[in-house]
């Protein structure tokens, strides 16, 4: 059995791998796979890149051979247990055994019941070790698991708010609450969700582009052997229920680097909606029985689309539609040490009277900002 201080280094390598993936493998997870040799030394590495294309273990499997080395006795550390079952691609623990891969140890288990990859293993002697990171391992595929468990996209809100709680700085202010790293930070989750979502307020206060620009930063987690990271664009999706987009905003224009999706109400201006398609914006009529959009609507059109995850940059009005709703599942508030005395500062939620508490709350520093992350109950 490799040696437990070789191979916690070995699994937050693969986790690195892994979000090389990011949204762009829903509907399957990121998944990250490292063959050592029992003494820790590295043989290959791979992860998987979208659905349809090879799973980690292929991947690492194949590095392992264009290196001229054989798999043979290795170990195999994958975040998460490799698959038995047939699907747009062979089962990952077929190759594994054909390979004679000594040992396998992964992150997280497969919630899909009885489809037994460990299991499969085992049978074919190979050793087998799971539970290894997994906090980390869950937090970061936490979109798949959900839609896995409940056929809905994961909501998870997203804030930067001055110390006092205000959403934006008073008339006149600064654009930005939080600073450079903390704004990185929010680069590198767009970058893990399937989609970004606002508000048609956002898009008309701001005019945001929405794309993932600032991550990963350069030579981003070691050297220059490291594999590049793909370039992907999340799904950019506005909620715009009378369909105010305009067609010269930044979203509508810039297509070429990433898709848009507006979803509107039936009653919608159909005049606008040719004019945004014309540009390449996807339009999509969802029901509006309250006036605003039905957002368990929106979260079923979003999984039509195979979005595992969104990360939603809500203003008051749309963070307070969804906790309203019962649709907010994550929240991570970014908080910059600064107080805004002006009383035209929007607050973090309109008042919808459902209090709301943070499960599970991880803190991190972003330079001269923090942040507080945890599943919304
Ligand atoms: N600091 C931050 O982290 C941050 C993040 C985002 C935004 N902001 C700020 O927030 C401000 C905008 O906030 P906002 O409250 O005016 O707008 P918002 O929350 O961005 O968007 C709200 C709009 O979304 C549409 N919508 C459709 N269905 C909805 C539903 N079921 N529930 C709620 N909204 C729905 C509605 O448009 P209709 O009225 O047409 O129905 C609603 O007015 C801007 O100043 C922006 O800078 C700050």
């Amino acid at each position: 059995m490799i040696d437990d201080a070789l191979l916690e280094p070995l699994m937050d390598r693969a986790v690195g791998l892994a979000e090389r993936g990011g949204g762009a493998t829903a509907p399957n997870p990121m998944v990250g796979c490292v063959i050592a040799a029992p003494d820790g030394r590295v043989l290959g590495e791979g992860f998987h890149l979208r659905a349809g294309e090879n799973h980690a273990e292929v991947e690492a499997l194949a590095a392992v051979r264009a290196a001229g080395r054989d798999p043979r006795g290795t170990v195999a550390v994958v975040t998460l247990e490799p698959c038995a079952r047939q699907g747009r691609t062979p089962p990952c623990v077929d190759a594994l055994v054909a390979a004679g891969i000594r040992e396998v140890v992964f992150g997280v288990e497969d919630p899909h019941t009885g489809k037994g990859g460990a299991q499969r293993l085992r049978e074919a002697g190979i050793e087998v070790r799971g539970g290894v990171r997994e906090r980390a391992i869950r937090l970061l595929i936490e979109p798949w698991l959900h839609f896995v468990r409940t056929g809905r996209p994961l909501m998870h809100l997203k804030s930067a708010v001055t110390l006092n709680g205000r959403l934006t700085r008073g008339w006149g202010g600064p654009r930005w609450i939080t600073g450079e790293d903390a704004r990185r930070a929010v680069h590198r989750l767009r970058r893990r969700h399937t989609a970004v979502v606002i508000g048609i307020g956002t898009a008309l206060a701001d005019d945001p582009l929405l794309t993932v620009r600032d991550w990963p930063p350069p030579r981003a987690l070691g050297g220059d052997a490291d594999p590049p990271w793909p370039r992907i664009q999340p799904l950019r999706v506005v909620l715009d229920t009378e369909l105010r987009l305009p067609v010269g905003s930044r979203l509508a224009t810039s297509v070429a680097e990433g898709p848009v999706l507006v979803l509107c109400a039936e009653r919608a201006d159909r005049e606008r909606e040719g004019a945004l398609a014309s540009q390449g914006v996807e339009v999509e009529r969802v029901g509006s029985p309250a006036g605003r959009l039905d957002l368990g609507e929106v979260a079923a059109a979003l999984a039509r689309r195979g979005v595992t995850g969104a990360l939603v940059e809500p203003g008051p009005a749309l963070a307070a539609g969804l906790i309203a709703a019962g649709l907010a599942d994550r929240w991570t508030v970014f908080v910059a040490p600064v107080w805004e005395p002006s009383d035209d500062a929007l607050p973090l939620v309109l008042a919808n009277g459902t209090p709301v508490e943070l499960e599970d709350p991880v803190w991190e520093s972003h330079g001269s900002d923090a942040s507080v992350s945890g599943r919304v109950r």
